[in-house]
């Protein structure tokens, strides 16, 4: 079936109003509200649940998104040509997938209900956050239903729901500005509907606590050592005192 109007607009326009309002929103962002540039931590409040949830939460995500990278961005023939047959990669992308989507659910599910449960929390808590909490678990809902209906359509031998021949050139094309209307607009209706609340999740990005992803202390992997030195082998001064740090 060829393109609607309505896919052209969904999948050939859309994305790149997104990478508008995400690129220039976080740009405004940072030039204008620095110093709200944060992810207004509520640790203060409460510490005893934050301390799993947070974690079980991020962890989750990471290895969702390590997932997404692999899947939209490696081709299918890539995966072909070292052996990897077609069954072998969605069992294990949908096992390992369904682990992480299911972690990070849980994550955020105790995030949230920590904040509604804690009266300091919730107290803190704005009506910008409740809408991207909203977003952010209708995109984890949507993105496990994918998951499930995948796995459906592998164990009855369906191939309708196959993303690396739908969603991953598509999503690829865009980045080339070629965007391929015809290959997403092939896809299920359950991954048009997880893509369009990703994106509308990108567009609410540079608005809301999200921004502190982007600020993420990444350098500290790559700083200089901190060295440290014993006062015992330092050569000790002729004409000096040995004094204490402090003096
Ligand atoms: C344009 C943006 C996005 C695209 C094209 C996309 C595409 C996909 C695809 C193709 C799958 C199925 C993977 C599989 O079945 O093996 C998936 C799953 C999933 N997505 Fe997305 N996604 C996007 C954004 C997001 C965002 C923003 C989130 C949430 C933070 C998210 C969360 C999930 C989760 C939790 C799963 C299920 C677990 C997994 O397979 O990793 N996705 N997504």
């Amino acid at each position: 079936m060829s393109p609607t109007a309505l896919d052209y607009l969904l999948w050939g326009a859309l994305p790149y109003v997104v990478i508008a309002v995400l690129v220039g929103g976080t740009i405004w962002r940072y030039r204008y509200d620095r110093f709200g540039w944060t992810t207004r931590s509520s640790q203060l409040y409460e510490s005893r649940l934050l301390r799993i949830a947070s974690p079980v939460f991020h962890f989750g995500l990471l290895v969702v998104i390590i997932g997404h990278v692999v899947g939209l961005l490696i081709p299918e023939g890539w995966t072909d040509a070292v052996g990897i047959t077609n069954d072998m990669y969605h069992v294990t992308a949908l096992s390992l997938g369904a682990i992480a989507g299911v972690t990070t659910l849980g994550g955020i599910t105790l995030l949230i209900w920590r904040r509604r449960t804690t009266g300091p929390v919730f107290s803190a808590t704005t009506v910008n956050d409740k809408v991207m909490y909203a977003v952010l678990v209708a995109a984890i809902l949507a993105g496990l239903a994918t998951t499930l209906l995948s796995a459906v359509a592998g164990l009855t031998g369906g191939h309708e729901a196959d993303y690396r021949e739908t969603v991953s050139p598509w999503f690829r094309s865009v980045f080339v500005l070629q965007p391929d209307v015809a290959a997403m607009s092939a896809a299920s209706g359950a991954f048009k509907l997880h893509t369009l609340v990703g994106l509308a999740l990108f567009a609410l990005f540079p608005f809301t606590r999200l921004v502190h992803a982007f600020s993420a202390p990444v350098w500290y992997l790559f700083r200089p050592y901190v060295v440290y030195r014993s006062r015992d082998r330092e050569p000790t001064p002729v004409s000096r005192p040995i004094r204490r740090g402090w003096s």
